[in-house]
């Protein structure tokens, strides 16, 4: 399995992760990115994973940089696709990799949202085309969602799942090729109700990642929701559900709160404030400790890393 000859299209936040963590599981890794400040920036993001691992920087010998897709992808057998999350950039890609890889190279999006069947459409072997969903930063997040699609054969999807578990990530097979597939409908539910009650005053944005860091969010690593309505009783879970749902925010399309702040330049950590102010850094508000006096600058206040 390792000593595979490995394409990544795009090495930027996600595509350098990619590229480092196949590169440790042994295989020769080639890199196309166009941008030349991401080129060159690329050997120096590298270097900080193997610093952040501890791991020997001469593994970094197998990753090389190109400036054009040809020569990242020769005799390659799987690319990953890691540009900008557009459909006519993906699909762009694509028609280009068709043209110089082998018919069975097997061609994965790391889309977030946008299903491969979509990319792949126009594309004359589409039996290879597949999804392979990475978390940020991919080099540390465990899951990869592979997402088969309608035209992906049994063959593409084994090999895609196995390379990825010999490379040390948790890969799990999703079956039907949904833009957003489970993880980001999942994350993106909890997201439109967190910002509803924000736009509605019940709470600050601050608040909200309390309640999910040191409440559900402190569980969940161990316990999933599958999991925990057993623990609980479906019964219960039924109960609730009845009271809950109707009340749920059901805003079509994204809701105004947030269409205001991105109108508004409030992107978050790239302009200074988005949903909450930011310096540097996310501020996060500490529990507060027993007797700890209240009302002091800065107290019960820590700056949390990146
Ligand atoms: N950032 C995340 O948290 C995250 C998580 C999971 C999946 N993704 C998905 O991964 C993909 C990449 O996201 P990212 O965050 O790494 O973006 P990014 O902007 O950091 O990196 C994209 C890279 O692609 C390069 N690029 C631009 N046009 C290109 C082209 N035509 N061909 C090849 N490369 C090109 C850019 O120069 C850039 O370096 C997107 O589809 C995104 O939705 C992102």
């Amino acid at each position: 399995m390792p000593g595979q000859k490995i394409g990544v299209v795009g090495g930027g936040l996600m595509g350098h992760g990619i590229a480092y963590l196949l590169a440790a599981a042994g295989h020769d890794v080639g890199v196309f990115e166009p941008v030349v400040a991401s080129r060159a920036s690329l050997p120096q993001r590298l270097h900080a994973i193997a610093a952040l691992f501890g791991d020997d920087p001469a593994l970094l010998r197998r990753i090389s940089a190109h400036d054009q897709l040809a020569p990242a992808v020769k005799d390659a057998a799987f690319v990953f696709e890691a540009a900008p999350e557009r459909l006519p950039v993906k699909q762009g890609i694509f028609a280009d990799l068709e043209s110089v890889v082998a018919p069975d190279a097997i061609l994965a999006s790391n889309s977030s949202a946008i299903p491969s069947s979509d990319i792949g459409r126009n594309l004359k072997h589409r039996q290879r085309v597949i999804g392979t969903h990475f978390w940020n930063p991919p080099h540390l997040v465990p899951l990869v969602e592979v997402i088969e699609n309608e035209k992906t054969s049994g063959e593409v999807l084994q090999k895609t799942m196995e390379l990825l578990r010999h490379a040390g990530k948790t890969s799990v097979h999703v079956r039907r090729d949904i833009p957003g597939f489970v993880g980001n409908r999942l994350q993106h539910a909890m997201k439109r109700e967190a910002i509803a009650l924000v736009a509605a005053g019940v709470c600050d944005a601050e608040t909200i990642d309390i309640e999910v860091k040191e409440g559900p969010g402190a569980r969940m690593a161990a316990l999933g929701p599958m999991e925990q309505s057993d623990l609980v009783g479906l019964d219960l879970t039924l109960d609730i559900a009845d009271v809950l749902y109707a009340h749920l925010d059901r805003t079509a399309g994204p809701h105004p709160f947030l269409c205001k702040k991105v109108k508004d330049g409030r992107l978050g950590m790239k302009t200074g404030e988005g949903l909450r102010a930011v310096d540097g850094g996310i501020r996060r508000r500490s529990t507060p400790t027993p007797g700890a006096l209240p009302g002091r600058a800065g107290q019960g206040e820590e700056k949390e890393s990146r």
